[in-house]
């Protein structure tokens, strides 16, 4: 048992080629007076330091970092993992007096802590101050260069960032606060890589192993005052953009009176948009520029999430008449975007998209009157309603077979159903089957995939134009 006390002193053998390092040593421990530490003998090589480890039983051996006639592992394998373990400390001796410790391999730290820390911690008075000072001065030089390098890089990975468009058009007021925090965090991006990354070169360059270099790097310990302020800043500057981030937030959602509310209906796979404003239904959003829309988001099957990365806010859309989700945009761009739908939904979910067309206030009142005055001619209507609906976005009028079955010659058509039977694709069987469309699938479709809230959406006279309009395609 090692003790720093004085009551037992820790019997050391000191090994080294160099009488030099035996000298040194023992002239600093006296020096320094180190208690309870006594060297008992010296070795010039292994085998000497064998045989001493018989005659001697040291408690301690110290080995000298430096001595290349002294193989290192071999020494290590034969006295620390050999049969009769023993503790041993890897020791270098600088020129300024300073002891450098560099391995302590199998001895338990905190049996010598204590005595290495008295042996570490006294520096003699004469040299060190001036090579600590030295050491210092040359930390700061490194320091300096990579500070003024971090700098640097930072602004050209920011300018870069800037200058390459990561983000879409910016087509709505709610895009702004957004946009600007995107732009800080392109700053902080932009210094993290360049801290981590120059860091990175400038060791890898300056602190290289050079040519004839064999020694291991120095023994490091943590530095309390560093650790504290890598872990308070990153926390600062988390809290910091959790403020703004709210600020953001609370701009995105600023309620104007004159909003104009649009329902908007996500279905597998289609988007319909409601205006009870003006009684209208679509599949295309069209909204006047300049005033705010009020979205008001269901669903009629699984969840989906509207999104229109031009407008950058994005809300889901929920199935259930009590979950109507909100999102508010006020457009100020001109121009033609889509809304795509960001949230999986099944097998068509990468085509779920429909146009958006924010136009100027006229062109929109032009549209709206356009949309409800209705045609006098029963298969224009339907043609209107199958595309209002969002009909279209499921059966095709070209025979191109899409989720559901193409409407080109199903009037009339002999169809064979999910359960083998056949049916004639009459008058009652397409009401029938807008009406409640899993009652007779037909044959290659699956079930369940059409909405089933057609009675409640459409009118008995919209669903009759559609089926005259359906009559028409031969
Ligand atoms: Cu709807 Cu993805």
């Amino acid at each position: 048992m090692i003790s720093p006390s004085t009551a037992h002193s820790v019997r050391v053998l000191i090994v080294s080629s160099h009488p030099l390092f035996g000298q040194g040593l023992r002239s600093l421990l006296k020096e320094r007076r180190t208690a309870g530490v006594e060297v008992i003998g010296m070795a010039a090589n292994t085998d000497e330091a064998a045989a001493a480890l018989k005659t001697l039983a040291p408690d301690l051996v110290i080995l000298d970092y430096d001595d290349e006639a002294v193989n290192r592992e071999e020494f290590l394998a034969h006295f620390v993992e050999g049969e009769t373990p023993m503790r041993v400390v890897l020791v270098s001796l600088k020129d300024s007096g300073q002891v450098v410790v560099y391995d302590r391999r199998a001895v338990a730290a905190s049996q010598v802590e204590a005595w290495l820390s008295g042996l570490e911690s006294h520096t003699p008075a004469t040299g060190s101050q001036s090579a600590s000072g030295n050491l210092r001065r040359d930390g700061m030089k490194h320091f300096v260069i990579v500070g003024v390098l971090v700098v640097i890089v930072t602004v050209l990975v920011s300018v870069a960032l800037d200058s390459i468009s990561l983000l879409p058009v910016q087509a709505s007021a709610q895009a702004v606060p957004i946009d600007n925090l995107f732009g800080l965090h392109f700053k902080v991006i932009a210094f993290l890589f360049s801290l981590i990354v120059v860091f990175i070169a400038y060791s890898v360059i300056v602190f290289r192993r050079r040519k004839g270099e064999t020694g291991d790097g120095a023994h490091f310990e943590g530095h309390t005052g560093l650790e504290i302020v890598w872990t308070i800043a990153p926390l600062a500057i988390v809290f910091y953009f959790a403020f703004i981030g709210a600020q953001a937030l609370a701009e995105t959602r600023e309620v104007k009176s004159d909003a104009m509310e649009v329902k908007v209906i996500a279905s597998q796979w289609s988007w319909r948009f409601e205006y009870p404003e003006y009684g209208i239904t679509s599949s295309e959003l069209r909204l006047p520029a300049n005033r705010q829309v009020l979205l008001k988001l269901t669903s009629t099957d699984v969840i989906h999430s509207f999104w229109v990365p031009e407008f950058r806010v994005k809300q889901d859309a929920i199935p259930g008449d009590t979950m109507v989700k909100e999102l508010r945009v006020t457009p100020t761009l001109i121009g033609d975007y889509k809304v795509r739908c960001a949230e999986l939904c099944g097998r068509q979910h990468a085509y779920m998209e429909s146009p958006v067309i924010v136009m100027e206030p006229a062109g929109f009142e032009a549209w709206v009157i356009r949309q409800t005055a209705l045609p006098k001619d029963p298969v224009e209507r339907g043609a209107r309603w199958a595309k209002q609906y969002a009909c279209t976005a499921c059966h095709s009028a070209d025979g191109t077979t899409l989720v559901g079955p193409t409407w080109k010659g199903l009037f009339e058509k002999q169809e064979t159903l999910t359960d083998g039977t056949t049916v004639t694709a009459d008058e009652t069987y397409l009401i029938e089957s807008i009406v409640n469309p899993n009652l007779k699938v037909a044959q290659g479709f699956t079930p369940g995939l059409m909405p089933q809230t057609f009675a409640e959406t459409l009118t008995p006279d919209q669903i009759n134009d559609i089926v005259a309009y359906i009559k028409t395609l031969k």
